[in-house]
Order: structure tokens, then C-alpha cells, then sequence
């Protein structure tokens, strides 16, 4: 049913089959062009392969929590096959971790497990981010755990690079005894800065603490090994990521974590599905996973098809994808750091920090949302713009700016600069992402950083802050399917 192919040839046809890669749209100059998609950091397009098993299985649909019918059956059986295979794609041996799928997203997971972290261990109150996370690994911590240190980055010649590790392990060395665990993310969903994760987990349990990973934008680019045989000390107590974001869009977030740890405390989430029995005065929790994990009917064919995504990526494999998409960072960084007058923001050394799927950037007197709007009406090339769900990094980066002379500025107008002018451009990529996306991103930049005044002309500024062309408008209603 599937392809037989793997390796490079598997890539080479993969590469080629996403949905969304040859749609067109008109431009501001009246021209229809191919869109050329730069935004997979945000949500990654849809494997056309997934898609169709997805399709071929909805023959068969059926509840997973009905047993005995045909459907009932098969349902039941792709569904368990999906957490197998989360588990294997992550390197977890299914002995001493669980997967479980819950929300939309990253966001879902680590609510729940900020949860199960704080009630398994109430009297270890202190829990460590990085100054790098996005809100979804940040304010959960913040809103369960007492007190929560978010852990410097290294700085090298005015640039930030990855987190700290010797600071990481003098605040876990402080804070011994209360420290409950340390979420990090594996890649800055900012900068695609990769973070030490296995180096960050031994330290962390040699101070008493947890690792949880936020993997929403390391599943997709990065080979990535939970469990390692040869230094357990460094393996990963959890792990989060979203399914939008590994080429399946409209599946559910995924978990996967240490069963002790999830047996340890009540499921968070209770209903049907979830329980071996139900009396008026009390109720018996199931102890089997993902049984336990997961109250309500879940995502079944959301999850069958990120799985299906997931045993492609698996199949062409994730060392090979990652040098892959070496290479075109590689070349996106060389082409972009010659364009006068931008920045790029973070280490851009990759050298001394590696880089995946992200890198974000400002053009000399031009605002984020305006690079994003001339991008998007004249070039046909999406990209996200302002600060990413990353506040505080992004706040941080543009700070640095101003103290390392980019800017010339006023100490005392500091906080208003920053207001107004918080935000960046970023260009991400996926494995449909390819060298000539690359050089025409590039040659946009080059072309606006030459004419920008042509094209500042073009905009204003609405009463809600967003750039509107003077004239050219997009037309929405030919595109709706009913
Ligand atoms: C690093 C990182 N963590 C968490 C999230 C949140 O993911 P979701 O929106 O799927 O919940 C994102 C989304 O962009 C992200 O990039």
C-alpha cells in the first residue's frame, strides 16, 4: 500500500509530494505565481502519502473505544500501531514509556505535564526554561510550579547562542533539593538554535530533577534518542510535540513520557475511555496505556496519519534529513548574510551552535510586518512576522541590538523602541523546502533592501497596526470550497 522506496529515493518523490506545494496565488503586479512556502516553523504542509491512508482507512472509520465490530477492529489496531510507532521514531523503549495523544498540540502536552510533575512531586516546587521558550513551554511551569528561573543563553561577539550549560548546572546546583525538572526546548522556534538536550538531562538528574523536552520543532528536523542504552544518566523523561508540525496537519498533540512518572498521580483528564470501572461512590483508573491517558474518543484518524508521516520520515531517515536540511540552512545563512543591511538574529556561526527549520530577521528601516507584507504581495513568499509566541527572547535579541550599536537610540527611549519596534521576520522550512526556495528568498530581500522606498510607498499603516497596499486588495471568497 505504501511506497517501498527509502533512503534518498524515498526523499527525492516525498520531497514533491505535499499538498499546498504548487498553489497559486495573484500578486499585487497582477501576476499568479506559485506560492513559495517559508512558514513550516508555524505549521508544516500535509504529506500527500499520509493523507491518502488516511483517506483509504476513513472506509473503516469507526470509535476505538467499540471492540467487536470489523471497523471497531481495525480502528482499534491502527490506532494502538500509531503510539507503537511514536515511540519507536523517538528512540523510548515501550517498556518503561508510554505514548499518548491529547489537544492540538505541543500546548496541550505540556500543561498536562507540568501537571503530572507538580502533583507526583508537590514538595519540589522549583522548575528551570530557557530564556528561549516559546509561551507553550514557559507558562505552564509558570502557572503550576512556585517559582520558575529561566536559564540564560551563551553570548558570543553580541550574538545568542544556545542555552548556558555551565550556567544550567550552577542554578540546578543552587537550587538542589527543590528543583522538580528542567523544560527545554530541543530548537528555538525563533532562531532554530538547537539546545544540548542530552547534556542538559544529565545534569538534570544528577541534581534529583526531570527533563522534559519541548520537541515541537525537533521531531520533524532532528533525529532524536529518549532512551540511550550506553548513558541512561542522559535520557529524556518527556517529550512533546505537535503533530501540525511533522507534516500532518489536523492531528492531535503527542506525549510521550516515563510510565512511572504518569502512573505516580491521577490522570489529569477523566471521563470515558479512561476507567476499569465506575461506582455511584468512586471510580477504578485503568493502569493500561494510553487507555488511561486518554479520556473522550481522540483523534483517530489524525493520529494514524501522523503516524504514517512519521514512518515515511522514519524510512528516508532522520540522520539523512538533518544534513539534509544542514545543507539548506547553510545555504539560506551564506545567501542572506550578504544582503545589505539585515539582520539575522542568534549565532549564525554554525560552528559554535546548529541551526534547524528557523532563522528570523529584520531588514535595515523596515518593520517586520511590512518586510512580511511586500514578501507575501509581491514576491508570493509566506513568512511569519513579530515575535513568534517568544516574547521574551525576541525582546531580548532586539535588546542586544541596541547595546551593540545596530541601532542608534536613546537610553531613555529604550522601552517605547522596543515596543514599537518588537518583532522579526522568519523564513522555516520542512523537507519539501528546497535551494531554489532559498534563492528566491534571497533575491526578494536583495530587491527590497534596494527599492525599499518603491515599496514602503505602496503601504500604510492601518488602525490596527497592519500594513495595507494602497491599492491592491486580496481577494478571499473564490477561495472558499462552498
Ligand atoms: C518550540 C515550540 N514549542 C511549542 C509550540 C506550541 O505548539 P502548538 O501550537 O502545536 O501547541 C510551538 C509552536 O510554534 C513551538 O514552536
Amino acid at each position: 500500500m505504501l511506497h517501498k522506496k527509502t533512503g534518498s529515493a524515498l526523499f527525492t518523490e516525498i520531497q514533491n509530494a505535499f499538498i499546498g506545494l504548487d498553489t497559486q496565488y495573484t500578486l499585487a503586479t497582477g501576476e499568479t505565481t506559485k506560492r513559495i512556502y517559508l512558514d513550516s516553523t508555524a505549521s508544516t504542509l500535509m504529506m500527500k502519502p499520509a493523507h491518502d491512508v488516511v483517506e483509504h482507512y476513513y472506509q473503516h472509520y469507526a470509535n476505538t473505544h467499540s471492540t467487536l465490530h470489523f471497523g471497531a477492529k481495525i480502528s482499534t489496531d491502527y490506532y494502538q500501531w500509531a503510539h507503537e510507532r511514536m515511540l519507536s521514531f523517538l528512540g523510548a523503549n515501550p517498556k518503561t514509556y508510554a505514548c499518548f495523544f491529547t489537544g492540538s498540540g505541543t500546548t496541550a502536552g505540556m500543561n498536562r505535564l507540568a501537571r503530572v510533575f507538580k502533583h507526583g512531586r508537590p514538595e519540589k516546587t522549583t522548575a528551570l526554561v530557557s530564556i528561549m521558550e516559546h509561551h507553550s513551554n514557559d507558562l505552564p511551569h509558570r502557572k503550576h510550579m512556585e517559582k520558575i528561573i529561566h536559564v540564560p543563553l551563551k553570548e558570543r561577539n553580541g550574538k545568542l547562542g544556545c542555552v548556558c550549560i555551565d550556567m544550567l548546572e550552577n542554578i540546578c546546583k543552587e537550587h538542589q533539593g527543590q528543583l522538580n525538572y528542567i523544560a527545554l526546548t530541543g530548537v528555538s522556534n525563533v532562531t532554530g538554535i538547537m539546545n544540548p538536550i542530552y547534556e542538559a538531562a544529565e545534569i538534570a538528574h544528577r541534581y534529583g530533577a526531570y527533563m522534559i523536552v519541548d520537541g515541537a520543532q525537533l521531531a520533524a528536523h532532528v533525529p532524536v534518542q529518549m532512551c540511550n542504552p550506553k548513558h541512561p544518566e542522559q535520557n529524556i523523561d518527556a517529550l512533546v510535540f505537535s503533530g501540525h508540525k511533522t507534516y500532518y496537519p489536523g492531528s492531535p498533540g503527542v506525549v510521550v513520557a516515563r510510565k512511572d512518572l504518569l502512573l505516580s498521580v491521577e490522570p489529569e483528564e477523566v471521563g470515558g475511555g479512561m476507567v476499569q470501572d465506575v461506582f455511584t461512590e468512586n471510580y477504578v483508573v485503568k493502569s493500561t496505556f494510553p487507555d488511561r491517558e486518554e479520556a473522550g474518543t481522540p483523534n483517530i484518524p489524525g493520529a494514524i496519519g501522523l503516524a504514517v508521516a512519521i514512518d515515511i520520515l522514519d524510512r528516508i531517515g532522520m540522520d539523512f534529513l538533518f544534513k539534509e536540511e544542514d545543507k539548506l540552512i547553510q545555504l539560506a545563512l551564506d545567501k542572506m548574510t550578504n544582503i545589505p543591511g539585515i539582520r539575522i538574529y542568534g549565532e549564525t556561526n554554525t560552528n559554535h551552535c546548529k541551526r534547524v527549520a528557523s532563522i528570523s530577521f529584520n531588514m535595515k528601516d523596515l518593520d517586520h510586518g511590512l518586510t512580511a507584507a511586500i514578501l507575501n504581495d509581491y514576491f508570493n513568499i509566506a513568512v511569519r512576522n513579530d515575535c513568534f509566541c517568544a516574547h521574551p527572547y525576541v525582546k531580548e535579541m532586539i535588546m542586544d541590538d541596541l547595546m551593540s550599536g545596530v541601532e542608534n537610540i536613546e537610553m531613555d527611549d529604550i522601552d517605547d523602541y522596543i515596543e514599537l519596534k518588537r518583532g522579526m521576520v522568519r523564513a522555516s522550512f520542512g523537507l519539501y523546502s528546497k535551494d531554489e526556495d532559498v534563492h528566491a528568498l534571497a533575491d526578494a530581500l536583495m530587491e527590497i533592501s534596494k527599492n525599499a522606498e518603491k515599496y514602503i510607498s505602496h503601504y500604510h499603516v492601518d488602525a490596527s497596526g497592519n500594513y495595507v497596499h494602497k491599492s491592491f486588495r486580496f481577494d478571499i471568497e473564490p477561495f472558499y470550497p462552498i
